[in-house]
């Protein structure tokens, strides 16, 4: 594995071992072990188009426990804002010495373009309305860390489908473990193709709860659609919210999961984000384990 651009890529053992990976590195950090000298010497660069709180955070940490070093690129106050393009950032980067970039970028197919232009790793953190790779890959580790399994696990997925690159990574990790996913979305935010993704479709959030161990929410991603476009929060959240009575009707010991940013009031309730069995501060604290584990296999890994 030298890139890490799409869940899709990843055979079954690769992906498990990304999760066994993380689940060793998850005390690294911890009072007895600060750090791992892994990627000394190495430059990790972190270079983001779009708004990050958690991503760019969470790969700063994990470099940082691997004792790399860390250049955090924005688009914002750079070159980019005088017209250099992408390729040419890239390449000023890679002359710098970085040895791996972490992308996030508005626009689909942005991680693959660089991964054909510089020589170190490449780690997708977010393309347009493509892929999230190592949020479907922290999502899945919370899955297992909670549940105890993924194999036969049954996987709801709520909201704006359309423009969500975490709805397709996860599907696609999800299945590759033996999962079932269920997309459930009204269907104007749902994308013509999704009936030939690997997962069912359902319209009624309702009648899928029962019969689901995880509820992933889903925010609608209005910075993606035309105004006109945006649904009322009031008609969206009877729709497709979540809160403490749909909460009620899910199986006992099942999850409820948001990658964030979470909108409250609209796709999750107050009352239902801050119960015990949403997974939101779990799934941020294990992205870090997760990312230091495909930092370490990609760039220092045997
Ligand atoms: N889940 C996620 O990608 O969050 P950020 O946009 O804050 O990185």
């Amino acid at each position: 594995m030298r890139h890490l651009l799409s869940t899709g890529d990843l055979t079954r053992d690769e992906a498990v071992l990304i999760l066994d990976t993380a689940a060793e590195l998850a005390q690294v950090g911890d009072r007895s072990v600060k750090k791992l000298p892994t990627l000394r010497g190495r430059t990790v660069v972190n270079l983001f188009y779009e708004d990050s709180t958690r991503t760019r955070t969470s790969f700063e940490i994990a470099a940082k426990r691997l004792s790399a070093d860390v250049v955090n690129f924005s688009a914002k106050g750079s070159s980019v804002s005088k017209g250099e393009s992408l390729k040419d950032t890239a390449l000023t980067l890679q002359a710098m010495g970085a040895d791996g970039v972490v992308i996030r970028h508005s626009a689909s197919g942005a991680a693959h373009r660089l991964a054909n232009w510089v020589d170190g790793s490449v780690l997708n953190a977010g393309d347009g309305t493509h892929e999230h790779p190592t949020q479907a890959l922290l999502d899945a580790y919370t899955m297992r860390a909670r549940l105890g399994r993924l194999e036969g696990l049954r996987v709801a997925v709520v909201g704006d489908i359309l423009h969500s690159r975490v709805a397709r990574s996860n599907v696609l990790l999800l299945t590759t473990l033996g999962a079932h996913v269920t997309l459930v979305a009204p269907p104007t935010l749902l994308p013509v193709s999704v009936h030939t993704w690997p997962c069912e479709v359902s319209y009624d959030l309702d009648d899928v709860l029962p019969k689901s161990d995880v509820v992933m929410m889903l925010r609608v991603q209005a910075e993606r659609m035309q105004a006109s476009f945006f649904p009322s929060v009031r008609e969206y959240s009877r729709g497709y919210g979540m809160d403490g009575a749909r909460l009620a009707r899910m199986p006992e010991d099942s999850i409820v999961m948001h990658p964030g940013p979470m909108v409250r009031g609209m796709e999750i309730s107050a009352e239902v984000a801050d119960s015990p069995r949403c997974t939101v501060v779990e799934q941020v604290a294990n992205g870090v384990s997760l990312r230091m584990a495909v930092l370490y296999l990609l760039l220092g890994g045997s």
